[in-house]
């Protein structure tokens, strides 16, 4: 018999979207017959209690997306238990040792990181850190380098590392997944990757929530280490790595890391003109008015809700190529992007439906839609004695509408990490010395930031961050995609 033990199981994350995730694998018929799901938690609470509250996150997730199935459901509840530990605590441990029996066990740590350290040491006393085991540790790890290094010295002590794995849920999401296939599995992009071609590069992570409740999370970390030193990085390292010698994770991971060591380091100095901080006052979101981010901490604060930066990779292929990042909460949109911006034509011969020829570019969208375009001239139709040529937008997805398919439900990106963590598959999982220099990479920003008292510059709720943002980009002579 496998377990997959789900420590802090009653909590948001667990509820949100491990446990709705395992239902839609099981309903795929992806979950191993024998394994056993384990929520555990503080809470004094019986099995049956704490699996009529699965139930319900399952249904009305499953029922939203019209996957809602009782017998799949009979099958994940006898898969269920709970028991109520305090997991710092190797004797409170015992029983869900005893629980778990001789199979392998997987623990997904969706605890505050505060706790891993103690966590993984008492997990080791308790039997549950053989050989076989696997621990799955959400993000962040640590809060710069150096509790980053605290938190996996412990961790390192309890398992060796290719049984840890480092989520990131941004790798588990299909469009992400899409980008390695686009560039590896096609000869037409690749000759053209590089800084001969392209111009720069945007990561755009907007999000219209707010802060909310999550502000004694939030309010230690803020924008810079709760977006960028993870998801953008990766999303960065994607985009930007050498072509490895196969899937394997190894390979694959090694490429990325060489991406983080080439990041030029932002020094002191330049970090006013190459990092933007920003905090929402209040404002209009969807039509909606919103709190600033003091009025929901109570108290005003210096943490960022927003962060720009711009990267330089120093390698061969990106020399001179900017990589432009930006995230902030209560953004007007919900929208992550990628934009492979290509050079400008070098001499052009036609008339143009707006005056100006449109240098092309590639567009990959994780959300709200799942899609990779791109941007060519193409001429009018029409017997004008000039040529005009206009934008047309080239879209992968049209796959799926050509051939009159649905396209795939889409899924929650734990789905396919859950799947890889239960097998023990850690391509999409961020590798030690990778998160390592992530980390030293942003405290060199954020340690900038305090030497140079760099505050957050406000900017109003539903517009696009701080004034800072835009001549980011303006200082270079280019400006932040739009959608159209
Ligand atoms: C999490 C951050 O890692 O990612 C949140 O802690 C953020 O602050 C979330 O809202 C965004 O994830 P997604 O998948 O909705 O873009």
């Amino acid at each position: 018999m496998a377990a997959l033990v789900l420590f802090g199981g009653g909590g948001d994350l667990a509820m949100r979207m491990l446990l709705p995730s395992l239902y839609f694998l099981d309903h795929d018929g992806l979950l191993p017959d024998d394994l056993k799901i384990i929520g555990a938690a503080r809470s004094e609470e019986s099995a049956a209690e704490y699996i009529a509250k699965v139930r319900e996150t399952c249904e009305a997730k499953a029922k939203a997306d019209n996957v809602w199935d009782e017998a799949v459901w009979k099958r994940m509840e006898a898969r269920l238990d709970y028991l109520a530990v305090d997991a710092t605590s190797a004797e409170s441990l015992k029983p869900l040792k005893d629980k778990v029996g001789q199979g392998s066990v997987t623990s997904f740590l969706a605890v505050s990181p505060s706790l891993y350290a103690k966590i993984v040491t008492a997990m080791r006393a308790a039997g549950l850190a053989e050989v076989d085991d696997r621990v799955v540790l959400e993000k962040p790890v640590g809060r710069d380098l150096k509790t980053f290094l605290e938190i996996d010295d412990a961790v390192a002590d309890a398992f060796s590392e290719n049984q840890v794995f480092r989520i990131d849920h941004y790798l588990g999401k299909e469009t992400v997944q899409n980008l390695i296939a686009l560039r590896f599995g096609n000869t037409v992009f690749e000759p053209l990757w590089n800084a001969q071609n392209i111009d720069h590069v945007q990561i755009t992570v907007g999000e219209t929530v707010g802060v909310g409740d999550r502000w004694p999370y939030y309010d230690e970390y803020g924008a810079l280490r709760d977006m960028l030193q993870n998801h953008m990085l990766q999303l960065l390292c994607l985009v930007a790595m050498e072509p490895p010698s196969d899937l394997d994770p190894e390979s694959v991971r090694n490429e990325k890391v060489k991406v983080l060591r080439s990041l030029r380091p932002i020094t002191h100095d330049e970090a006013e003109r190459v990092t933007v901080r920003g905090q929402y006052v209040g404002g209009l979101v969807d039509g909606k008015l919103v709190k600033g981010y003091d009025e929901e901490r109570g108290q005003d604060s210096d943490t960022e809700t927003f962060v720009a930066i711009r990267a330089d990779i120093d390698n061969w292929r990106w020399a001179g190529v900017p990589f432009f990042m930006r995230t902030g909460k209560r953004l007007p949109e919900k929208r992550t992007e990628i934009v492979i911006q290509f050079k400008p034509l070098p001499h052009s011969i036609f008339d143009y439906e707006d005056g100006e020829p449109q240098a092309n570019k590639m567009i990959i969208e994780l959300q709200p839609e799942e899609d990779i375009s791109l941007t060519v001239m193409n001429k009018k139709a029409g017997l004008d004695s000039r040529m005009q040529l206009q934008p047309i937008k080239m879209s992968l997805s049209w796959g799926f509408r050509d051939k009159h398919d649905t396209p795939p439900r889409r899924r929650i990106a734990y789905e396919r990490l859950l799947l890889d963590a239960l097998k023990g598959d850690s391509t999409l999982f961020v590798r030690r010395d990778e998160a390592e220099q992530a980390w030293k990479w942003v405290d060199e920003v954020s340690e900038a930031w305090v030497d140079g008292d760099v505050k957050p510059q406000e900017y109003v709720a539903g517009t696009w961050g701080p004034d800072g943002s835009d001549m980011l980009m303006a200082r270079t002579g280019r400006d932040w995609n739009t959608t159209d």
